[in-house]
């Protein structure tokens, strides 16, 4: 799969589908030459025909002879050339890729290539995740060293086999006396020839989280970056490059992704010779690391993806990776759960006998995991966070678990350990436990709360400790674990003067360590994260946790949409998704979007009438009948909620067997013609639907449709099985 010809010094990386090639030119920059579909031919001059830059040759002057080089490489123009490692403040005037700061103070920083070795598997990285591969795969690691010193950086390129995605990170050791500073640090850079591309990314704000938007490239720069520190309801690090010609079903589309849970940046730039370059990584805001003598730093890991089948095979690549390279298995006796947490139905105002008739509620409604979200341990949100000790006054947990248990329900618990509440005795004990800048009058806060300093080893030891004693003691299957503010005036009351500037990757390196911890202490529990609502949904936690808490809008209407746009990228089965009272939609509807997730409910089931129990029951019939489909099965976006005024998916089990269609119309009674085509069937297999309850051939049912012109009430969802007719 990888494969170095020694004689035009041409990498070539190749799976059954496409090929990813680059060369080590005159001197010593990696040049890239493809990415795309497979191409057999590998040799020089046969790629030469590639290259469209040959107008500028590379020339130096070698000062101490005061003679100049000329170097006529065909593919290699210094300007516009598409390379692997973009370098600074040199002869590349697009972005950089690697930032140095020199002793001298000055910051070139242009790495040129050393020698390449090939291991078997992909290496771990420490203390940050990454996509998890057997030994099967092979890693391409190749060393650099910059021209300005003893500092160099080894680049390392994975492929996968079983899906078209190349893996990369880079680590940048100092091998020199002199101190450096580094001010940049990306993980991948990717050059295009092309500007014909649109950028598809992920926005979002409180209770919209994650809405698609599209960007033209044009002769300047595109970021989609981030800096609140964690909490990224705002932009999310997935992006699509999806080329003009392509649409969902064809043409050529690029994915990008970076598995990291703060401050990233993703920055698109078109060039005035109409060529695209691309780069992802941790963001370089507020940003700086110094690295003293064989110290080394390692960047958190992104990927590439590639699809000539248009956006819902990017999708498809993305889905699967995620969930058989990066998420843990579900615990047994965890995977079919249907869970409903207090929070919406009572949020503080609880105490055992509430929470009692809530579970026994849970039993006679199908409902078979409780969570006791916020509340266990304080009556507001002044305070609290940091004081991990139950209010024995307000809920006897060993009561409530055991009548859970006793029941066939499974109980879960809510923490949020990365927070600390200024009215707590952790804080009055430690103070110094809190991020917040010393030298200033005030510190923001937000939800009353200040950020846990998570660079603390100390602080983490101690929140650990607390949590472990209630986790230890009681008999809890599930965790809930919230993070409900951003960072501000992030500084660190421990650590030194010259760490400062890294704080945010620390916080989260701090983060990571704690949720590892956890989660192998308990590997039985469920672990759902979430971030006030929406935010942090992204492929760092991924590695750690099962699903996240997607929004805190539980009304199914905005729902739908966050979810269409969410799907894009991540698996349905990560999808934190419940059935809330919230206004418009009956509980009927609103599980019927509900269940393209992890499914559940947010109310309190005391207060449901008779009729909304029998529409619980029957939510909760369809949602096990096609719960595997929906968790495991392909996702395929069929009417987009931003264009027009209807909303529809489907989801196809991987033998094409059956599907789950959820068709909805916004806006007006529907009484034109609208027809659904269903994709990813057999078409040759018949299949019977519950719409008309009649058979017909799977290529009908993709060329034809389903006629959803009469009867549909505006929000009024619907939902559609398709059985192979044996
Ligand atoms: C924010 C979450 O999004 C809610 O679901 C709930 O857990 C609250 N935090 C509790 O404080």
């Amino acid at each position: 799969m990888i494969h170095f010809d020694s004689k035009s010094k041409i990498f070539k990386l190749q799976n059954k589908n496409i090929s990813y090639i680059f060369y080590v030119n005159e001197v010593g920059v990696l040049v890239k030459l493809y990415f795309g579909k497979n191409i057999n031919e590998l040799n020089k001059e046969n790629l030469r025909m590639m290259n469209n830059l040959e107008f500028d040759a590379y020339s130096r002057l070698e000062l101490s002879s005061n003679k100049e080089e000329v170097f006529y490489d065909p593919y290699f123009s210094g300007l516009a050339s598409p390379v692997e490692i973009p370098s600074h403040m040199s002869f590349d005037k697009r972005d950089s890729m690697i930032v140095i700061n020199h002793e001298d103070n000055s910051s070139v920083t242009d790495f040129r290539y050393v020698d390449y070795e090939i291991i078997k598997g992909k290496p771990s990285l420490e203390g940050l995740p990454s996509l998890r591969c057997g030994d099967e795969v092979e890693t391409l690691v190749i060393t650099l060293k910059d021209v300005k010193g003893e500092i160099y950086l080894k680049s390392f390129y994975t492929i996968l086999d079983d899906l078209d995605v190349i893996i990369r990170h880079n680590e940048i050791i100092n091998k020199g006396k002199p101190h450096i500073k580094i001010n940049k640090a990306l993980s991948l850079n990717l050059d295009i020839n092309s500007m014909d591309y649109k950028a598809l990314s992920l926005h979002g704000v409180y209770a919209s989280d994650r809405l698609i938007e599209e960007n033209e490239i044009k002769h300047n720069k595109i970021v989609i970056d981030d800096i609140a520190g964690g909490k990224g309801f705002y932009h999310n690090p997935v992006l699509m490059l999806k080329h003009n010609d392509s649409s969902e079903d064809f043409g050529e589309v690029i994915g990008l992704g970076l598995i990291y849970s703060t401050n990233f940046k993703i920055t698109i730039q078109g060039h005035q010779l109409d060529t695209t370059r691309i780069n992802i990584g941790m963001s370089d805001y507020n940003f700086e690391v110094e690295l003293c003598e064989n110290e080394s730093f390692v960047t958190p890991e992104a990927f590439i993806t590639y699809s000539s089948e248009g956006t819902t095979k990017t999708t498809h690549i993305f889905h699967d990776l995620v969930r058989n390279h990066l998420l843990r298995s579900r615990p047994k006796g965890m995977e079919n759960v249907i869970l409903l947490n207090s929070w919406e139905g009572c949020m503080f105002d609880f105490n055992t006998e509430k929470v009692m008739s809530m579970i026994d509620e849970c039993k006679d409604l199908g409902v078979n995991l409780f969570v006791l979200d916020d509340g266990w341990f304080r009556n507001d949100d002044y305070r609290g966070l940091g004081d991990w000790v139950i209010d024995e006054s307000k809920i006897d947990l060993e009561k409530v678990i055991k009548h859970a248990h006793e029941l066939g329900i499974k109980f879960g618990l809510w923490i949020e350990p990365e927070q600390i509440s200024f009215d707590s005795k952790l804080y009055k004990d430690h103070p110094e436990y809190a991020l917040y800048d010393k030298s200033l009058k005030y510190v923001t806060t937000f939800r009353h709360q200040l950020v846990l300093d998570l660079s603390n080893k100390e602080a983490r030891d101690n929140v650990f400790e607390q949590i472990t004693k209630i986790f230890d003691k009681y008999d809890i299957d599930y965790c809930k674990w919230d993070f409900n503010r951003m960072l501000t005036e992030a500084h660190s009351q421990t650590l030194k003067t010259n760490e400062q500037k890294n704080i945010f990757h620390l916080f989260v390196k701090g983060t990571y360590d704690l949720f590892d911890r956890f989660v192998r202490r308990y590997p039985n529990i469920l672990l759902e994260s979430c971030s006030g609502g929406g935010g942090r949904f992204d492929m760092g936690l991924m590695y750690y946790s099962h699903q996240i808490w997607a929004s805190d809008e539980t009304d199914g209407i905005a729902r739908s949409e966050i979810q269409y746009s969410t799907n894009m990228f991540y698996p349905l089965i990560v999808n934190g998704a419940h059935v809330s009272m919230r206004r418009y939609l009956s509980i009927k509807e609103k599980a019927s979007i509900a269940m393209f997730g992890t499914f559940g409910y947010e109310l309190d089931p005391t207060k449901l009438s008779d009729s909304q129990k029998k529409e619980v029951l029957i939510s909760n019939e369809i949602f096990n009948r096609n719960r595997h489909i929906i968790h495991y099965g392909d996702y395929y976006p069929l009417l987009n909620p931003f264009k027009g005024n209807f909303v529809s998916w489907e989801v196809v089990d991987k033998n094409k067997t059956r599907a789950l269609i959820f068709f909805m119309n916004y806006r007006h009674i529907n009484w034109r013609s609208r027809f659904i085509k269903i994709k990813g069937l057999d078409k040759n297999k018949l299949y019977r639907n519950t719409l008309d309850n009649k058979v017909y051939y799977g290529d009908f049912y993709m060329n034809i449709g389903i006629n959803m012109s009469m009867g549909m009430e505006c929000f009024t969802p619907t939902l559609i099985e398709i059985y192979e007719e044996k």
